[in-house]
């Protein structure tokens, strides 16, 4: 059970905490009132409280002195550098047979971890698939997938999806081109991130930890691309075989292919 309090001789009761806090557990009668604590339930462990607060008088069980640490502004990327990173930041294709660091693909999971979730549910997962032999059995799956789709749509007389995404000769294309030795769908990485989450929200929480981690991907000199096409085949074919060849059973929600690209742009358009 969570337990929360206020440390009376520490706190100067400016009541940013009961500002902050999301499911509204602190309460301040008035201004320059004590704060005290009224539904330490409720609490989603989300930290407000005991960031913003300017004497560390809040004690909270789950959230230990020595994980709260100091954050320094004057060490924030600009806004021109932040911009600088989203123009760089590319779906480049380009992957070389050149392994990653241990440490960058920490760097790149723990990005995607730093993102919000809703209600703080933190229900996301990041699982790197590095195994050839798994990287294979994905592509057949999506292959496999991608046919019956085709044959679907063939049997049912329909050229295209409603929204023209899919169409079957599109889908065929594919299929030959894999079976041709080409990897049109992943692009010949040897790292997938694996995105998953069964929680309501699981699908934005896991898009938002997809764009942390693809930034941090940028800044490191790795490349990275979303992989829509494993995504949609998981939703269109039989989901189980693709969780158990990946080893995962919350459902998918992004698939990103990292490596080291061949090179890197060295322009920008605008959009
Ligand atoms: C939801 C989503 C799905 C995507 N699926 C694929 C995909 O299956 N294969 C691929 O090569 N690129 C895929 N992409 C990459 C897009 O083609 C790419 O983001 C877009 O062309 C813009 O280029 P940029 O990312 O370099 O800015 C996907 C991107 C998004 C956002």
């Amino acid at each position: 059970m969570t337990s929360i309090s206020v440390n009376t001789d520490l706190c100067i009761k400016c009541g940013k905490c009961t500002r902050v806090c999301p499911p509204h557990i602190f309460m301040q009668v008035d201004k320059g009132m004590p704060i005290r604590v009224v539904k330490a339930d409720n609490c989603i462990v989300c930290g407000h409280c005991v960031d913003v607060c300017p004497k560390h008088a809040i004690e909270h069980s789950e959230i230990p002195y020595e994980k709260v640490h100091k954050i320094d502004y004057k060490a924030m990327p600009t806004a021109e550098q932040l911009m600088n990173l989203f123009h760089a930041r590319r779906s480049n294709r380009t992957f070389t047979d050149r392994s990653l660091q241990e440490r960058a693909v920490e760097q790149i999971i723990e990005a995607g971890y730093y993102a919000p979730t809703a209600v703080n549910n933190r229900q996301v997962h990041i699982k790197l698939i590095n195994d050839e032999d798994t990287l294979r059995q994905v592509f057949e799956y999506v292959v496999d997938t991608f046919s019956e789709m085709a044959l679907d749509m063939r049997v049912r007389g329909e050229e295209s999806t409603d929204d023209g995404y899919f169409s079957a000769p599109m889908l065929e294309g594919l299929v030959k081109a894999a079976k041709r030795g080409k990897d049109p769908i992943l692009r010949g990485t040897h790292n997938l991130l694996i995105f998953t989450s069964s929680h309501r929200m699981g699908l934005r929480d896991c898009q938002l930890a997809y764009q942390n981690a693809s930034l941090m991907a940028q800044v490191l000199g790795i490349s990275q691309v979303y992989m829509g096409y494993v995504c949609n085949a998981y939703e269109n074919g039989d989901r189980q075989r693709l969780k158990d060849i990946l080893g995962v059973e919350d459902e998918i929600q992004a698939v990103m292919a990292l490596g080291i690209p061949s090179f890197v742009y060295t322009s920008y358009t605008e959009r």
